[in-house]
């Protein structure tokens, strides 16, 4: 298995710009995700760690060995591509085998691993199928075993379930991490579900118009997000306008536009926070940390009129007035009535659950 480094790739496309200053290094054995919204940059960054673009300036490395200019199948890349990109006039087992018939392997040694691979991905007895006799999700599978069975230090993944029913989806997406961490294989996943990169992944990359805005673990993403891009693309959040009025030690205090002060901890801040009086700050509050509270008053307990309640059956979510802004919050339902439109609630917002975003 190998590391994958990019040192300050960039990639243009005539006067177009496609990807910015992309300056990564994966670690031997990660599962690493690049997340962001269509256009962003996601598949023209994986296509130049697989080969298929080179950066217009950069540096581009596996392990020691610099690879920028290499040609693909020089790479020992694995790569599902955002369609598949499956032949379908083949069969699963020609499909599968047609990597290591490029690499000169021989009959038998091809008959061998390519029947590992169909075991693997649970496709034994498929091989003579045509690939449009099949489901999406053998497809799917098909396109992994065949980026899989050349035995690549790097799996390169390109929205590999977007073709998938939601049951399929999350199966494949366990059967995907089950494959990674059984074969210890550096994989580099790409996505625009947020979701999926949570639940995959160890560390992922959020993009924007071809620039890299943040790289960090899940649980960095979501609580310590750096700007408000991160924080809204990242699940749902409020985002609060406000301005500092005190800091007294570890906590900060602020103004918000019902006139209220909240209480904040100094630690909650992205670099770009300036928590100072008289500043400016968004405040980043995520739903799930709201909680309805019986008292109306106390710290940090704002009330408001409901503008919109929603009950789900395990969750009831409201939309709340509180000044001139909405506060969105999300609740497991614990049994209690259900507030209606219009109706008066109090709700808490923990002082640790306030992050301030910038
Ligand atoms: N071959 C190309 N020629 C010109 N522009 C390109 C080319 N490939 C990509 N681009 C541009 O580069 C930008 C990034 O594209 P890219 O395909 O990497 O986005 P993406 O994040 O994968 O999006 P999606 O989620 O829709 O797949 C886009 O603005 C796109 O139009
Ligand atoms: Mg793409």
């Amino acid at each position: 298995m190998s590391s994958v480094t990019l040192e300050h790739v960039h990639k243009r496309f005539g006067t177009a710009k496609g990807v910015e200053d992309v300056h990564i290094h994966i670690e031997s054995g990660e599962f690493f995700t690049f997340l962001g919204p269509s256009g962003c940059g996601k598949t023209t960054t994986l296509r130049m760690i697989a080969g298929f673009y080179y950066p217009s300036a950069g540096q581009i490395r596996f392990g020691n060995q610099e690879v920028t200019s290499v040609p693909p199948h020089k790479r020992n890349t694995g790569m599902v591509f955002q369609n598949y990109a499956l032949f379908p006039h083949m069969t699963v087992f020609e499909n599968i085998a047609f990597g290591l018939q490029v690499r000169s392997v021989s009959k038998a040694e091809t008959k061998e691993r390519v029947e590992r691979m169909m075991k693997l991905v649970r496709l034994e007895g498929y091989g003579d199928r045509r690939i449009d006799q099949l489901s999406g999700g053998q497809q799917q599978r098909v396109a992994l075993a065949r980026a899989l069975v050349i035995e690549p230090q790097i799996l390169l993944l390109d929205e590999p379930l977007s073709n998938l029913d939601a049951k399929l989806r999350e199966e494949t997406r366990f059967e995907i991490k089950r494959l990674q961490l059984e074969l210890g294989i550096t994989t580099i996943y790409v996505t625009h579900d947020q979701a999926e990169a949570m639940s995959m992944s160890d560390r992922i990359m959020v993009m924007q118009s071809g620039e890299v805005q943040q790289i960090g673990t899940p649980h960095e993403i979501y609580h310590r997000p750096v700007n408000r891009f991160v924080a809204s693309f990242i699940g749902e959040t409020n985002l609060w306008d406000a301005t500092v009025v005190g800091i007294e030690g570890d906590e900060v205090q602020v103004r918000i536009s019902s006139g209220q002060v909240l209480r904040g901890h100094k630690q909650n801040a992205s670099p770009q926070a300036k928590l100072a009086a008289g500043e400016k700050v968004t405040l980043s509050i995520r739903p799930e940390s709201v909680q309805e509270s019986p008292a109306a008053e106390g710290v940090n307990t704002v009330t408001g009129s409901v503008v919109l309640a929603e009950f789900t059956g395990a969750c009831v979510n409201y939309v709340t007035q509180v000044g001139d802004e909405q506060l969105r919050s999300m609740s497991i339902n614990l049994g209690r009535q259900v507030k209606q439109r219009g109706d008066t609630i109090g709700l808490h917002i923990p002082k640790e659950s306030i992050y301030f975003a910038g």
